[in-house]
């Protein structure tokens, strides 16, 4: 296998965005990526693209080919494979293009995500998001993923003690990161007592505990190690990659408060890498609900089992924290356009090992990890970059 290098890095803005199409989203973040890489659509020679729902969501399948086609690839006709993977499909476009270049098929990739959401009705968003889930024990049911993630924190608050201020907590702290990042959507901070107050979405976790529905796209160059000095000094190399998954269900699991797909995500990416929790430095992970962002820094080994909410209290996941997590302002502030997010922490983690993240920006920043999930946990991909 081959070292891999990210060359560049592009994101639109994620919000609301009306105005725009999906087409014009995802060419916009590819065109960013491509101007930052300082390279030309005729070196590359594939793509991947993340896409959970773009079928339910605007109606389009055939992605690959539609992405190509806008970001004007359809003449140097390179393969473009649409990967999907619920909310981990950006995580698993980036491994997939990892591996290309990684196997010595490819020298320069381009990989994207991309989610248009809030052309459906809000109704319509959390039916197409509880796809994800399993139709036939969980969503026929009626369980949609806010009160999937519900059942995990009243589990952790009975297990651990964790508290709804604890949850809260975490919501104002990636909200404070979200308001120092021009590409969020709620670039607001917000005090714990809106949060706590917030109308109720399923017990404990309120409006403020959830990530929102969003559009947008963000796109990586993955390019061979020893060709990416030919275009960049300051190089970011992917050194450990990992991938896993766990019941689709929660009533499979042993234990509902931990997800088995990061622990062993994120044990094949520390492998690789040669490196344990306590050398990394930033990390990005997935905080679709203020329990999740808990329940993921023990899984990966942040800290122990069951001190989770302690670590957000103790403020160790805090910007100028012992571990800062989610600096862009996680899935919760900077938005959660499903198959971009996977895409969109490696931008977030690139950014702050390139030392570029402004006022987010992590002092001596040089090992990052991306952790991205699908669903309730049945997928986890784990990324760690290192500034070369
Ligand atoms: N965080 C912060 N503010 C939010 C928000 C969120 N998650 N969702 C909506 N808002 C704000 C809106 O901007 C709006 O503010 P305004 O009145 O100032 O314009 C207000 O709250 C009401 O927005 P609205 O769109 O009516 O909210 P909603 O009730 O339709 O949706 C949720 C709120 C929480 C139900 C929705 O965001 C949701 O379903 N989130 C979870 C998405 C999800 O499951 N993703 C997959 C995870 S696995």
């Amino acid at each position: 296998m081959r070292d891999v290098a990210v060359i560049g890095v592009g994101m639109t803005k994620f919000g609301e965005l009306w105005d725009q199409s999906f087409r014009h989203l995802i060419a916009e973040a590819g065109s960013k990526a491509i101007l930052d890489a300082g390279i030309e659509g005729k070196d590359i020679d594939a793509m991947y693209v993340g896409s959970m729902s773009s079928g339910r969501f605007v109606g389009q399948e055939h992605v690959g080919a539609l992405v190509a086609d806008a970001s004007g690839f359809s003449h140097t006709n390179i393969p473009a494979t649409r990967v999907e993977g619920a909310c981990a499909s950006g995580g698993i476009a980036v491994r997939q293009g990892y591996f290309s270049v990684a196997s010595g098929i490819n020298d320069v990739v381009v990989v994207g995500g991309i989610e248009k959401m809030n052309d459906v009705s809000g109704a319509a968003a959390t039916e197409t998001l509880a796809t994800a889930a399993d139709q036939e024990w969980e969503a026929f049911f009626g369980a949609t993923f806010p009160s999937i993630y519900a059942m995990m924190a009243t589990r952790h608050m009975h297990e651990y003690g964790t508290t709804k201020k604890q949850l809260a907590q975490v919501a104002v702290k990636n909200h404070a990161n979200g308001a120092k990042n021009p590409n969020a959507q709620f670039r607001r901070e917000i005090p714990l007592e809106a949060v706590m107050n917030a109308t109720m979405v399923a017990y404990p976790l309120g409006l403020l505990d959830c990530s929102p529905v969003s559009d947008g796209a963000a796109s990586i160059i993955l390019c061979a190690a020893d060709k990416a000095k030919q275009y960049s000094d300051n190089i970011i190399q992917i050194i450990g990659s990992g991938q896993a998954s766990d019941t689709l269900s929660l009533h499979g699991r042993d234990d509902i408060c931990t997800m088995q797909s990061t622990v062993h995500a994120s044990q094949m990416a520390y492998k690789q890498a040669q490196l344990t929790p306590k050398d990394i430095h930033v990390a990005e992970v997935h905080d679709c609900f203020t329990i999740a962002e808990i329940v993921a820094v023990e899984d990966l080994g942040f800290v122990k089992k069951g001190e989770g909410g302690k670590a957000i209290e103790n403020k160790i996941t805090t910007l100028d924290g012992e571990i800062p997590v989610n600096t862009s302002g996680g899935l919760k502030a900077k938005g959660h356009p499903v198959g971009a997010t996977g895409v969109a922490q490696i931008v977030e983690i690139v950014e702050q090992l390139r030392g570029k993240a402004d006022k987010r920006q992590v002092q001596d920043a040089r090992i990052g990890l991306a952790h991205n999930i699908g669903g309730s946990g049945a997928t986890c991909t784990t990324h760690i970059l290192e500034a070369k």
